[in-house]
């Protein structure tokens, strides 16, 4: 049987994109989704090779099983779309809370929802959360909270999805993704000091270590934490 699909759900920028290039480069059919339809099919023409763009927004669900309707057979599925927002509860942006708990939460379930009947018994999920989980800061109110929430939402896929695999990436800061690798060079030195590899996790890493948890097929349910050591600081 051919295989199926890769699906970048987040694919235009940032680790999404690098993962898709990466499938791409080994001749893979992927799908690459942002925003903007126009922008993602650009997206997907300089990827190259069979990519596909869809413009789909997250932060409203309900339009994503129409946007979603021309993806075939899936066999990879990777959840990495992230509208960042710096929010704490002394401060609190009602909504710019909703539109990342609803992009997070509802939109990356109903991605798996849409797809599902598309997915093959053998295929893997990956969703994305970070590190803020559980290192917060002041201004991570959303994003840790919707981080948690990814571990929630592995497990549960785990038990209803099986035999399917779902699992889940919580990097740490990335010094070479686009959102990071133009922070003022101070703070690039402190977080460093602050690993205990003596460096920041690169894109690579992260292409590699989603590659495990999509490939492997023993890997299930787990939340791999890809932070240079940061979780023992
Ligand atoms: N970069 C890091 O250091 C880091 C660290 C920890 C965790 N993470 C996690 O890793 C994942 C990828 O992060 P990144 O830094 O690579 O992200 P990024 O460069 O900011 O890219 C974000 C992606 O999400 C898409 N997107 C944004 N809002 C959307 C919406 N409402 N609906 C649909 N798509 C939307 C963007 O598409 P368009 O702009 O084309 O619309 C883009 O493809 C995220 O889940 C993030 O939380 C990253």
């Amino acid at each position: 049987m051919a295989n199926g699909s890769v699906v970048v759900v987040g694919g235009t920028r940032g680790l999404g994109l690098e993962l898709a290039r990466f499938y791409a480069g080994r001749g893979r059919d992927v799908v690459v989704t942002g925003r903007d339809q126009a922008a993602a099919e650009a997206c997907a023409a300089e990827i190259g090779g069979s990519t596909r763009g869809i413009g789909l927004n997250l932060a409203e669900p309900h339009g994503i099983a129409d946007r979603l309707s021309g993806v075939g057979d899936v066999e990879y599925l990777i959840l990495a779309a992230i509208d960042r927002d710096a929010n704490s509860v002394r401060e609190y942006d009602v909504d710019a809370a909703m539109r990342l708990v609803t992009l997070k939460l509802v939109g990356y379930t109903e991605v798996v929802h849409v797809l599902l009947p598309r997915l093959r018994d053998d295929a893997a999920v990956l969703i994305f959360g970070g590190l803020a989980r559980d290192r917060p800061y002041p201004g991570s109110t959303t994003v840790t909270t919707v981080n948690g929430g990814v571990a929630g939402l592995v497990r549960t896929l785990v038990i209803e999805l099986a035999p399917l695999r779902v699992n889940a990436l919580h990097p740490a800061i990335v010094g070479d993704s686009p959102q990071w690798r133009d922070m003022p060079p101070e703070r690039f030195e402190a977080l460093v000091r602050r690993t205990p590899t003596g460096r920041l996790v690169t894109m690579a890493q992260v292409v590699d270590a989603s590659r495990f948890l999509l490939e492997n097929g023993a890997m299930n349910g787990i939340e791999l934490a890809v932070d240079g050591g940061w979780l023992c600081t």
